[in-house]
């Protein structure tokens, strides 16, 4: 796969998860109109979609079919964009522009904000355990993947390291707390995103042991490259507001060793995880290329 084709197969990628999250939102439920709505607008408002793009990566790395992996990776996005949902609340980076638009609780207030980041979190684990329900030789599997999410998402996982996050502000953390909390804010959603698709997949336990040193490199690449991109970056092209993390006193990695070298410890996580990839064949180009691109992308 070449540069070209890889761009080709992120667009195709993220056509297809946009279709089944759209319609995974719209189907009838007897649930109140506003909170549809609200979970509408963040939920498909555009999004680089590369946690779900991972996942099914992962099951194409060990040669599985994608279909009976595309829920639990939209599930992963449900998750995904609850946590940003939280993540911009007042009482968290107080932000007011994500994904090209002001933030959820600027358009439905925080109430509705926060049930819909609710609302989101718990729709996931139900994707999951209907997948499971209704591909019953595979509940097992499924069961253990929302094992994993859980694991993932919550305290010991994303939250845990959002904890860090807001008790880190204003203060100034050790090189190996921010990688830590790095680690635990946007790597574990990362890392399972690709083990799991891999799990499903039917990827072997030394391949999905690699896949998860792949994802634990990419997970800390991927969080310091979203530190330089708030520094540098382009508000429009990110579709989200730029300078806050030195106004509210974060830690990060830029703040911490400087431009340049952020850049070389970005560039040291994303080779690190393409040698994860030594044992996989071109299957895998896909995740060789996503590595490149969380390297150099501008949003
Ligand atoms: C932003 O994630 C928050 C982080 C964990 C760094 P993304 O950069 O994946 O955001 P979207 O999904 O493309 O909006
Ligand atoms: C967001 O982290 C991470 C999660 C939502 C778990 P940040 O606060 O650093 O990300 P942005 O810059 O708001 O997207
Ligand atoms: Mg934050
Ligand atoms: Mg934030």
């Amino acid at each position: 796969m070449n540069r070209e084709e890889f761009f080709i197969y992120l667009r195709e990628r993220k056509a297809l998860i946009d279709e089944r999250l759209e319609f995974m939102i719209s189907a009838p439920v007897r649930a109140p109109n506003t909170i549809i709505e609200a979970m509408r607008y963040s939920l498909l408002a555009g999004g680089k979609r590369i946690r779900p793009i991972l996942c099914l990566a992962g099951a194409e790395a060990v040669g599985g079919e994608i279909d009976s992996v595309l829920p639990v990776a939209c599930a992963l996005e449900f998750i995904h964009t609850y946590s940003l949902i939280h993540d911009d609340l007042p009482a968290m980076d107080d932000d007011d522009f994500r994904r090209g638009r002001p933030t959820c609780h600027r358009v439905f207030g925080e109430a509705m904000a926060i049930l819909a980041g609710d609302a989101l979190l718990t729709e996931a684990f139900a994707i999951v355990a209907q997948s499971g329900l209704i591909h019953r030789s595979k509940a097992e599997k499924y069961l253990q993947v929302m094992y994993e999410m859980a694991q993932a998402a919550g305290i010991t996982g994303m939250v845990g390291g959002q904890v860090m996050d807001v008790e880190s502000e204003g203060k100034e953390l050790t090189l190996a707390d921010l990688k830590r909390m790095h680690e635990k804010k946007t790597g574990a959603m990362i890392r399972v995103s690709v083990t799991s698709g891999a799990f499903l997949g039917g990827g072997k336990e030394d391949e999905i042991s690699a896949l998860g040193t792949y994802g634990d490199h990419l997970g800390l690449a991927f969080q310091i490259a979203d530190d330089i991109l708030n520094v540098v970056g382009d508000k429009k092209l990110m579709g989200k507001n730029t300078g806050s993390d030195a106004s509210r006193g974060k830690s990060t990695f830029p703040l911490m060793l400087g431009l340049d070298e952020s850049k070389r410890r970005l560039e040291e996580e994303v080779l690190k995880s393409l040698e994860a990839l030594s044992c996989f064949d071109e299957k895998a180009d896909p995740l060789r290329h996503l590595a490149t691109f969380v390297m150099e992308r501008e949003y």
